[in-house]
């Protein structure tokens, strides 16, 4: 019998043993889950080299990831205190990212799943980000509202009450976490940009004047050009005519503006749509500002909010298990022949 006949005729089990791979950027990851439970989660980052050159250079990350891969399976094989022959599943990432990095860890995945003759689950990178609140809460069912927010994407998302997606409203231009990589460089910050523009706010006040981008106006849509720009020409104006600037002021008022919209939007969803969960997910949902002032407006509104540890918002394999585990459940597995997307869809 062939292997994808053999996987056809597999029992769904509900305390399934998943592991799984995440390799789309500089992030060599995997994880173990059983069931809802995350039993283990490890990274091997390639952030470090890639600082150097002051973003993630493809090749470079290729090459890393093809050094880690196995290091790092096997660390969560050993974590999770799990056999080979235990796992019911293999889920990777196969969209979106760097091709050459996904075809890493896919190719991993495909010739483990092959050899143990259990399902490749294929998993979208996206969705894994909104899916990690199954993990972070397990008694989490929708319907909720989602806020993603990461490098890629920035939405409000509606998860109805059978899981399917409702894009409710979506950057028009850059997505949120493109802005602090791009502030960032402008402030002279070094990859990675979020949380260093995140440390520096810290230190400054919100007193520099910057755009209301699409602030009650645009429906759930946002825009992030305006304000990135407005940087821009606010640092290179006061550069050109010597004029001493606060480099924590603007970093400060650059990320009220940026994620108070977020937090705005995303409780008016919540509220028009009469739904009383909110969760969040992406790397910028580690951001200290916006995890508190979501927190309060969530309280202050009477929803729940359901928000990952700062671990788990930006990227990590413990999301790829969570999402690859509801794929399983509806027995979505892919065959041999499955190949990497640079792009994906959100919904
Ligand atoms: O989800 P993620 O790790 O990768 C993508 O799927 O894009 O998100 C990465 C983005 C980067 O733009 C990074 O600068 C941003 O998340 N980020 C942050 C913080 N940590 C990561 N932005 C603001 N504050 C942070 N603490
Ligand atoms: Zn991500």
């Amino acid at each position: 019998m062939s292997y994808s006949d053999e996987i056809k005729k597999l029992n769904i089990k509900k305390d399934a043993v998943i592991l799984a791979i995440e390799s789309s950027c500089d992030e060599t990851c995997a994880s173990v889950t059983c069931g809802r439970e995350l039993l283990s989660n490890e990274i091997i980052s390639s952030a470090e080299i890639q600082k150097k050159y002051g973003g993630v250079v493809p090749e470079i990350a290729s090459r890393y990831h093809t050094d880690a891969i196995d290091k790092v399976v096997k660390s969560a094989m050993e974590k999770a205190k799990v056999s080979f022959f235990e796992l019911d599943a293999v889920a990777v990432t196969y969209g979106a990212g760097l091709l050459g990095a996904l075809l890493v860890g896919l190719s991993y995945a495909k010739a483990l799943a092959f050899s143990l003759n259990i399902p490749i689950i294929p998993v979208s990178h996206i969705h894994g980000h909104l899916s990690v609140c199954y993990l972070v809460d397990k008694t989490l069912e929708p319907p909720f509202i989602s806020l993603l927010a990461s490098g890629g994407h920035t939405a409000v998302i509606k998860v109805g009450c059978d899981g399917e997606y409702e894009i409710l409203g979506s950057t028009l231009d850059d997505a949120v976490g493109e802005a602090f990589d791009k502030v960032a460089r402008v402030l002279d910050l070094s990859y990675p940009g979020g949380p260093n523009v995140e440390r520096l706010a810290t230190l400054g006040k919100n007193c520099v004047p910057m755009p209301k981008m699409l602030k009650g106006q645009g429906g759930y849509n946002f825009s992030y050009s305006g304000l990135k720009t407005a940087v821009i020409n606010y640092v290179h104006s006061a550069k050109m005519s010597g004029r001493e600037y606060n480099k924590c002021d603007v970093a400060s008022s650059f990320q009220s503006s940026a994620l108070d919209i977020l937090v705005e939007k995303t409780i008016e969803g919540a509220k028009s749509c009469g739904i009383n969960t909110v969760t969040a997910g992406g790397g910028v949902c580690a951001n200290g500002y916006l995890r508190d002032k979501l927190k309060s407006a969530c309280d202050k509104n009477g929803l729940r909010l359901v928000i990952p540890d700062k671990h788990l918002c930006t990227d990590n394999a413990a999301m790829i298990a969570s999402e690859g585990y509801r794929q399983y459940l509806k027995g979505n597995f892919a065959p041999l022949s499955l190949n990497a997307k640079a792009s994906l869809s959100l919904k």
